[in-house]
């Protein structure tokens, strides 16, 4: 199999394809400007990657629109082989999984403590937590405005974060999507100013998904100090490549605390902390 894509959604690919296949390399438009070799695999031009007469071409395009595109361009190449679309990595998500399975074992071993989320944008991993835990209190932080102008000067270098990204939204349009929309709390406003209401609770299940440095490095402490033990704190966008300063706010939490993450394969690459008793 040759993967279309040696960027974000192809190196996710490349650790997720299951076993039955062999991955020969990485096929990609900007090859020669990106390094010779991804994760061990050459990254050749599209034309030589069919050289290795591929049973099937696997599309990671971060941008799902793209997948056509790419599709027209391996059959105008002559390519008549499978053309697998990396959508499937949307239809099967590694951090939900790990999420529902946290969440049946808090519930089994009777972890105590509220579920939070920091990074909520239009609720979508919000609504899951909430139906993967109905009983619980479930806490929300965003600002529901976007990034704040405060947290983009610490990108510089990192990330093209920009104030107002993520705007489109609302606690209204939050709300009305979450399953046991009772069970929550919203924190509207800037983290980690929001955060004093719940500075006397314990946390279960608490995910972190705000993309960038600061909150990240500021949520990071004040999660595991009131996390119960048993309790997991899974932390989005640490492994890829569009927001760095999520991966590097907790490799500087881990080294300071001595704990260690357990990486998640998903799109976009998360960690798992676990505390013990
Ligand atoms: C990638 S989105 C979250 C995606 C969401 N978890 C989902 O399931 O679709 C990142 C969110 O973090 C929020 N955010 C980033 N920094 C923040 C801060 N300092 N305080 C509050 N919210 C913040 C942004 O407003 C944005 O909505």
């Amino acid at each position: 199999m040759v993967l279309f894509g040696a960027g974000q959604a192809g190196r996710a690919a490349a650790r997720l394809i299951g076993s039955d296949w062999e991955i020969c390399c990485f096929a990609d438009n900007a090859a020669g400007r990106l390094p010779e070799r991804v994760l061990g695999l050459e990254v050749l031009p599209p034309a030589e990657a069919l050289e290795h007469a591929p049973d099937a071409v696997c599309l990671c395009a971060a941008d799902a629109g793209r997948a056509g595109e790419m599709a027209a361009q391996l059959r105008g190449l002559g390519y008549t082989g499978q053309i697998l679309d990396c959508a499937s990595l949307r239809l099967f998500d590694a951090r939900l999984a790990v999420m529902r399975l946290l969440a049946e074992q808090l519930k089994s071993l009777g972890i105590p403590g509220d579920a939070a989320e920091l990074g909520v944008y239009r609720g979508c991993f919000a609504a899951q937590i909430n139906a993967a835990l109905p009983e619980r209190t479930l806490h929300l932080f965003d600002t529901f405005r976007g990034f704040d102008a405060r947290d983009i000067g610490p990108e510089a270098g990192l990330s093209r974060a920009a104030a107002g990204d993520f705007a489109d939204t609302s606690v209204e349009a939050v709300r009305s999507i979450l399953p046991h929309a009772e069970r929550a709390v919203f924190h509207a406003g800037y983290f980690p100013e929001t955060f004093e209401p719940c500075e006397g609770l314990r946390f279960a299940l608490v995910s972190l998904d705000a993309d960038l440095y600061a909150p990240t490095a500021a949520a990071l402490p004040l999660f595991w100090e009131r996390l119960s033990p048993g309790g997991a704190i899974i932390v989005h966008d640490v492994y890829g490549t569009q927001y760095p300063g999520a991966g590097r706010a907790l490799d500087e939490f881990c080294r300071g605390r001595g704990v260690f993450a357990v990486p998640v394969g998903d799109l976009h690459g998360s960690a798992v902390l676990r505390k013990n008793r």
